[in-house]
């Protein structure tokens, strides 16, 4: 599984990178916006900065909702950076969209999927990402693991080539499910991914390791 972190703040995107674990990352407007990024020039520099750092997939958020703005949007976003991938709404002009831009050769994360049939919608049209929404499932009151599972099962049946990108984590036991839940990616807040190094035996074990190790010095 592939990992991705889920922010545009550039220290943390530096941070996950320099582990040495990222593949990637993703964008949402809102995730713009906490950044205080303003103004369209400032956006686009943004997402190339964020290019600049790692060497994975980046994922950029239409904000158009009909076919021929989302085009427009989505041919400008993908030539700001070889990286970039072009990320849209699961609506009914979003699907459309993602089909001409796998005819023209950009690629597509669908985003804003809740549900298994959108799921489906997003394959056909050759999405290279599916990007179920996880937390704001479970938020609901439903299982968003449960549905990483059966989009799984449908793309292996069917043959799909769309990668799931597990989105909207708010955990490291997210993670950890939807790893077991057969998703191709997932995409996390640092605290998250951080929350997988953790384990009280771990610390307890190397201080005393760190300990007898004096015995020797
Ligand atoms: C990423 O692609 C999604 O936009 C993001 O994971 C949504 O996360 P949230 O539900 O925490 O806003």
């Amino acid at each position: 599984m592939k990992f991705f972190i889920d922010t545009a703040n550039l220290a943390q995107i530096k941070e996950a990178h320099e582990m040495g674990i990222l593949d990637g990352v993703t964008t949402n407007p809102s995730l713009m916006a906490k950044e205080g990024i303003k103004g369209k020039k400032a956006v686009e520099k943004h997402y190339i900065d964020i290019c600049n750092i790692v060497d994975g997939d980046v994922s950029a958020e239409v904000i158009s909702t009909d076919f021929d703005n989302i085009i427009k949007e989505g041919k400008h976003l993908s030539k700001l950076h070889e990286k970039i991938v072009v990320k849209v709404p699961m609506i009914k002009d979003g699907v459309k969209a993602m089909k001409w831009f796998t005819d023209h050769g950009i690629a597509t994360n669908c985003t804003l999927v809740f549900s298994a049939g959108q799921a489906i919608l997003a394959a056909k049209a050759g999405a290279k990402y599916v990007s179920p929404f996880i937390g704001r499932i479970d938020d609901s009151g439903w299982n968003g693991v449960e549905l990483v599972q059966q989009i799984s099962q449908i793309y292996s049946i069917q043959g799909f080539k769309t990668e799931i990108l597990a989105a909207s984590i708010r955990s490291s036991l997210h993670i950890i499910q939807c790893a077991e839940a057969g998703a191709d990616v997932c995409t996390c807040p640092l605290d998250s991914i951080m929350g997988l190094l953790k384990h009280p035996l771990t610390d307890i074990g190397l201080a005393k390791f760190l300990e007898d190790a004096k015995k020797f010095a």
